[in-house]
């Protein structure tokens, strides 16, 4: 399946966030298949992720966030669990949207979207596959906001900034940060 023909449903090429998507979908996607080319002993879906990857921030148009021009009317945070609606609505196997809903920060639980009354749906959604860890993981090292577009970040400050988040989230991203020899 051609990523694009979905995404070219919901953007307008020659926008300010057609290219901010497809710029930091296209640096992830590379980062994936990176990093699961180093991992042939967990025997990653090469194909799923490529797919998988371009669209894991499809659901960014619906939220409201003006410094990449998104101008939808719900909170930022919620462009996973709204990417995996969207998804399932245009009838792509459900592996799809569950990379979209679990790549969040290093995922966030149900308790914490309870604790911190997060504006998701309760329940659970950190990575489990090996693909679904691997897109968060390389997800982490490109912001799309355009004042950080250029800088790559490390582990190190990867985790120095899930810190800020939640230290779960710093927690979760060290181990797999290990798991895949980061
Ligand atoms: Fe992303």
């Amino acid at each position: 399946m051609d990523p694009f023909t979905l995404i070219n449903k919901f953007y307008t090429p020659g926008t300010k966030l057609y290219q901010v998507l497809i710029e930091h979908s296209r640096i992830v996607t590379e980062k994936s298949l990176e990093i699961a080319d180093t991992l042939p002993h967990l025997k990653p879906d090469i194909e799923f992720i490529r797919t998988a990857a371009m669209l894991h921030d499809i659901g960014i148009f619906l939220t409201r966030a003006d410094s990449i021009g998104c101008r939808g009317t719900v909170p930022y945070i919620c462009h996973g669990y709204l990417g995996r609606n969207l998804l399932d609505e245009q009838g792509l196997p459900p592996e799809y949207g569950l990379v979209c809903e679990r790549h969040t920060g290093a995922g966030i639980t149900r308790e914490n979207i309870l604790v911190n009354k997060l504006p998701l749906p309760p329940r659970d959604m950190v990575p489990i596959s090996i693909e679904e860890k691997i897109i968060c993981v390389a997800d982490k090292y490109h912001s799309k906001n355009p004042l950080y577009a250029d800088k790559k970040m490390t582990p190190p400050q990867i985790i120095a900034e899930l810190e800020k988040i939640h230290p779960d989230h710093a927690k979760r991203f060290s181990i797999w940060a290990e798991e895949f020899n980061l």
